[in-house]
């Protein structure tokens, strides 16, 4: 498994280049921060990574990677259910059983931390805890590639410092993991730093 980025440039119709010329390969078992100042197209690159925006220029490879997991930016659910609930409705949809589903939503949400809000609603968790939930939901899917945005932003240093280790475990576990980020801790917990304000035009 490996990600493979070549030449890669992206603007949107009608606006000037977010980056260009980027290049990098990520290996399983790597963590890579992606940062640079707010606009500079982080949460853009991970959608071309992901697949979903087609890059302006350049190419990416998805070698051998099946399952790719999205955490946005913003955590997004249904205010009413159960946070519990949001990790394993995914769950169900892959066919698994309620009987089967609970145990692997807790152990998921246990790693983030989050074993004490599993009974609340959506609506009542703190931004955070929202935000932990976004990534027990992606883990549980078991992706061989995770895009993590912005994991920590709403999180206090002793809090953020631990999603770091879980994400660094899970890419040791055979996870490539990428997260775009502005915090400098999230950024040095990282094994490689992609600053896309290198890649800015005239960068
Ligand atoms: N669909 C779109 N069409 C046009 N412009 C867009 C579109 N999506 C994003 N942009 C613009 O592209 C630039 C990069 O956006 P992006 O969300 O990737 O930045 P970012 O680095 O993730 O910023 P932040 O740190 O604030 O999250 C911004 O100026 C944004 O307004
Ligand atoms: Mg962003």
């Amino acid at each position: 498994m490996r990600l493979v980025v070549h030449d890669l440039a992206h603007r949107f119709p009608g606006t000037d280049l977010l980056f260009e010329h980027l290049d990098m390969t990520v290996d399983p078992g790597m963590t890579v921060a992606v940062c640079g100042p707010s606009g500079c197209g982080k949460s853009t690159l991970l959608s071309i990574l992901a697949g979903w925006e087609k890059p302006y220029a350049g190419s990416v490879e998805r070698i051998g990677i099946a399952r790719t997991g999205w955490v946005f930016q913003n955590p997004v659910g249904v205010a009413q259910r159960s946070a519990l609930d949001h990790v394993v409705f995914p769950l169900l949809a892959k066919g698994f059983s309620r009987e089967e589903a609970e145990p692997q939503a807790l152990e998921a949400m246990g790693l983030f931390d989050l074993d004490h809000a599993a009974g609340r609603r959506f609506s009542e968790l703190s931004g955070g805890e929202a935000q932990r939930l976004m990534l027990a939901r992606a883990v549980c899917s078991r992706p061989d590639m995770l895009l993590v945005d912005e994991p920590t932003a709403q999180l206090d240093t002793r809090t953020a410092h631990s999603v770091s280790h879980v994400l660094g475990n899970l890419a040791n576990q055979g996870m490539i993991v990428l997260v775009a980020t502005h915090d400098p801790d999230t950024r040095d917990a990282c094994d490689h730093v992609v600053d896309l304000a290198h890649y800015a035009p005239n960068g």
